[in-house]
């Protein structure tokens, strides 16, 4: 593979967009590796928090892949699961990845601390231990879905983008010089207001979007699959997530960087998210899926349609976000609504 792939986020360079998001595949230091040795640009290490409730909920997670018709089926594209936080102390997790990122920085990777917001008091500390490990990058996960059903205290969600500010410009005096990324939730309307405020706070840059919550009712236990509400992503997801880009781009501006996450499974999803805004995407279902094979799927599948098109991935990101017109600019066509209509509407 070629310079076709490279991309930026703001001034850190990455071979390539395709990150191994956060979660139980990057729970250890061999599942990083793992992620790395695919072809991974980066790789966000599963998140901790200070709240022991967080790391508990672990033992309590189940994880359900789903077909699009809602069954449950293993080689289903979505996946619907309850999840915890890493059961480590986190000093000690981020000595472990520093050393990790300091081995990927030699072939311009990279190896990022993630938390889960608690509180803002604790992610201030945590991001500070980040920092004095010596990690490059901190994502700081605003949005995790599970905030509703978790022991309460344990995670927390940060919609208001005044308080999110104040929460950002703290946490970014406490990692000067790092790469700090603000990962937001999928469960709020408002992540245009979020993530200029992120911007404005001194993000680097915005992560997005967070997964749904979700209820599945099972037809034959005629139960709720897993007997709780639990977080849901899927391919249906990215289309949401494409506006959700190109609108905080025209808010925060094209110089701003955005990443994509949620529902990318394909070279040609990542594709989709670049074109929508992001400048790299976060991928983690489809690797507990398919294993981490599919990181080096993902990218052979990017170069191939980037070949295809004589495209760089440089050159797609916000193309289509730029192109995007308004309802009112639209050309009038009377009556169009005809042809999607059974025909019995039309009999009169
Ligand atoms: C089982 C599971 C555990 C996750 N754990 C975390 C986490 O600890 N921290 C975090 O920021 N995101 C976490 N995520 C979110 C993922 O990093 C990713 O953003 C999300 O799943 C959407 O991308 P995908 O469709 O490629 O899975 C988790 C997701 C799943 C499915």
């Amino acid at each position: 593979m070629t310079d076709r792939l490279v991309t930026a986020i703001g001034a850190f360079a990455l071979p390539n967009p395709i990150i191994c998001g956060s979660g139980e595949p990057v729970i250890t230091e061999a599942g990083i590796r793992a992620a790395l040795a695919a072809g991974a640009a980066g790789v966000i290490a599963k998140s901790v928090n200070e709240r022991p409730e967080g790391a508990a909920q672990l033992d309590r997670a189940a994880y359900a892949f789903l077909a699009a018709d809602h069954r449950a089926d293993p080689d289903g594209a979505d996946l619907f699961c309850r999840s915890g936080l890493a059961p480590y102390e986190p000093a000690a997790w981020f000595a472990r990845l520093a050393a990790l990122d300091t081995e990927a920085a030699a072939t311009s990777r990279f190896v990022a601390a993630s938390l889960v917001l608690a509180g803002h008091d604790g992610a201030v500390r945590i991001a500070g231990l980040a920092r004095a490990a010596g990690l490059r990058v901190f994502e700081l996960n605003v949005g995790a879905p599970h905030a509703a059903e978790a022991a309460a205290g344990a995670i927390a969600q940060e919609n208001d983008p005044a308080a999110l500010a104040i929460l950002v410009g703290r946490v970014r005096a406490a990692t000067p010089g790092m790469q700090l990324w603000v990962k937001l939730t999928g469960l709020s309307a408002n992540l245009p207001a979020l993530a200029r405020a992120a911007a404005e706070a001194g993000a680097d840059a915005v992560v997005m979007m967070g997964r749904f919550m979700a209820l599945v009712p099972d037809l034959d236990t005629l139960a709720p699959v897993l007997g709780t509400a639990g977080a849901y992503g899927g391919p249906w997801a990215l289309p949401i997530v494409c506006r959700f880009l190109a609108d905080s781009r025209r808010a925060v501006g094209p110089g701003f960087p955005l990443l994509g996450t949620n529902g990318a499974r394909t070279g040609a999803d990542v594709a989709r998210l670049a074109l929508a805004g992001a400048s790299a995407v976060e991928v983690l279902s489809v690797v507990m899926r398919d294993g981490f094979g599919a990181l080096t799927r993902i990218l052979a599948d990017l170069d191939a349609l980037l070949t295809t098109r004589g495209l760089t991935f440089a050159a797609l990101i916000g193309r289509a976000a730029d192109a995007q017109q308004g309802y009112a600019a639209q050309s009038r066509v009377t009556a169009r609504w005809r042809a999607f209509v059974p025909p019995e509407t039309l009999a009169e």
